[in-house]
């Protein structure tokens, strides 16, 4: 092969492979993961908390240690620019996120503090762990309003 064909197979096979390597910053579905734990545990909760199952501390109390371990890992990596949902495929991070990142931040913290707050109530009783479950809740619904796209 001459030197201008392998330079030519090698533009085409790099045209073709980009567009795919984009797809898949693993940033994308290692923030996916965090928040799949988050509904791990956060399920449990919310079903305790609507009387879909039977309270029990313990569980509870886990559940909530796990969420506050959870809510307090690192983001800094998590977040590339250009792993918006108008930039690239698979995911629902709407592009306002790099907008508005004081705020993003902002709504984060608010998280944590949340799981703080409920770590130090869902051992406590039924109704404790009803409120600070729903104070949670308003957390993840107060971020997904203004940054997640609905789902297609
Ligand atoms: C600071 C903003 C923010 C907070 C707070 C937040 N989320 Fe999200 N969440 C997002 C964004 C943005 C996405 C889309 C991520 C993507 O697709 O790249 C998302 C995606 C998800 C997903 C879909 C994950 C997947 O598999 O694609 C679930 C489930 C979820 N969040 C649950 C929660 C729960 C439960 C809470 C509260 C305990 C919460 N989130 C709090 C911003 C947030």
């Amino acid at each position: 092969m001459t030197f201008i064909k392998t330079l030519g197979a090698l533009v085409l096979g790099a045209g073709l492979a980009l567009p795919a390597l984009a797809d898949q910053d693993p940033a994308i579905e290692q923030r996916q993961g965090q928040f799949k734990l988050f509904v791990h545990n956060f399920g449990l909760l919310g079903g305790m908390a609507q009387g879909r199952m039977d309270y029990d501390a313990e569980m509870a109390q886990t559940a909530a240690d796990n969420l506050f371990h959870v809510t307090r890992h690192d983001q800094s990596r998590l977040w590339p620019e250009g792993t918006d949902s108008m930039s690239v495929d698979g995911t629902r991070a709407n592009p306002a996120i790099w907008e508005n990142l004081d705020d993003f931040v902002s709504k984060f913290a608010a998280l944590q503090d949340a799981a703080e707050n409920l770590q130090g109530v869902a051992g406590s009783g039924p109704d404790e762990m009803r409120a600070g479950v729903g104070a949670l809740g308003q957390a993840c619904q107060a971020c997904h309003q203004v940054y997640r796209d609905e789902a297609s």
